[in-house]
């Protein structure tokens, strides 16, 4: 008999279950993945995120152990608050008994009763979540690449082309407060990026609402680099690089923009080049950088793959459709 508690909040003991189920379906899954550390994930459940809210639900077994977890993220800002997403574990050893599909149903009606209009989960490629994804009426819209650098190997030279018409600056953490409003306006340019057929909506930042996100990541003890393009008065593109807390081997690349008036003059490869070298100075323990790329991102893999980053895995965004009347 399982029982799906919902709950606003996750506590200590709560945590420690939801990494235990956790990194045994990752370990099941993606067994060359590294896993996240208790800390990472008490963190992930805890800290408040930018702009949404989240609900949790634990699946638990009569003799109090936990079988699944879900955690759905409520988009709270204009441009995205159609959207909730579903994050969704099963322990291996308690799979095919309905639990995936009791923890999905929990998470499907609070969206609905959010009013949310789409609901998206990701998959890996030719796991169990693909297949579950289909047989429970989701419908696939993006497919990602996942791409790895190792850094040692890395082509950087692309750091030491000339651009007249520009300076580089990099930051840790929040961003300057002269930059704040130039790196909101660049950050705009991310919304152009490919998304298939998801429902995900735009995100409008502002010289607060950067600072909100170096926060967040803040308050998890992770580690944002920025490295950017100045120019002709603006802020033309960057490149952000977390490292999250107690990581000693692999960085995570968030955004990489070129803002439209700026695009074509190698810019975009210039500051991840120079990233690449300033990783290699600032964390020499950093091995390998990891980044996702929608499949129709071309001119971003094209910019990765002159880097040296190398295909790795795929994984898929389901989307459910909800009735919004
Ligand atoms: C995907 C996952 C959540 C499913 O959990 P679960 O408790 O096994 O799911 P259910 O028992 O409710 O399965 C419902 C249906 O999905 C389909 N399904 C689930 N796993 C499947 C698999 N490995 N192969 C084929 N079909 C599968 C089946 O149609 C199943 O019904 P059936 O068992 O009567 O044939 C679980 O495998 C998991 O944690 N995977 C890793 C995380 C992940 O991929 N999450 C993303 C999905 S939201």
């Amino acid at each position: 008999m399982i029982h799906i508690a919902p709950s606003s909040q996750v506590s200590a003991e709560q945590a420690a279950s939801w990494h235990a189920v956790l990194a045994a379906s990752l370990a099941r899954d993606l067994p060359d993945e590294p896993r996240p550390t208790p800390e990472q994930v008490q963190a992930q459940l805890t800290a408040a995120g930018l702009d949404s809210r989240r609900l949790f639900w634990l699946a638990t077994e009569s003799g109090g152990a936990v079988a699944g977890v879900a955690a759905l993220r409520l988009f709270t800002s204009p441009g995205q608050d159609h959207l909730a997403e579903l994050d969704l574990h099963v322990h291996p050893d308690r799979r095919r008994s309905g639990t995936g599909s009791l923890l999905l149903d929990a998470a499907v009606r609070a969206a609905k009763s959010e009013r949310r209009r789409s609901l998206i989960t990701a998959a890996a490629d030719g796991g169990p979540g693909d297949a579950f994804c289909a047989a429970r009426g989701l419908r696939r819209v993006l497919t990602l690449d996942h791409l790895l650098l190792d850094v040692a190997q890395a082509d950087d030279a692309a750091a030491g082309i000339e651009h007249p018409d520009y300076e580089l600056v990099d930051w840790t953490g929040t961003v300057p407060g002269e930059l704040a409003e130039a790196f909101a306006a660049a950050k705009n340019a991310m919304n152009d990026m490919p998304t298939g057929d998801m429902d995900y909506g735009d995100q409008a930042w502002t010289a607060d609402r950067v600072r909100a996100m170096a926060d967040v990541l803040a308050d998890r003890g992770d580690l944002l680099l920025t490295t950017a393009a100045l120019g002709k008065g603006e802020m033309a593109g960057y490149t952000e690089i977390v490292i999250r807390a107690g990581e000693t081997r692999r960085a995570l690349q968030y955004d990489t923009a070129v803002v439209p008036a700026h695009r074509g003059h190698g810019l975009g490869l210039w500051v991840k080049a120079a990233m690449v070298r300033r990783l290699r100075a600032e964390h020499p323990g950093i091995a390998e950088i990891e980044t996702d790329n929608a499949q129709d991102n071309t001119h971003m893999l094209a910019v990765n793959w002159r880097l040296g980053f190398r295909s790795h895995r795929r994984t898929h965004q389901y989307q459910l459709d909800l009735p919004t009347a």
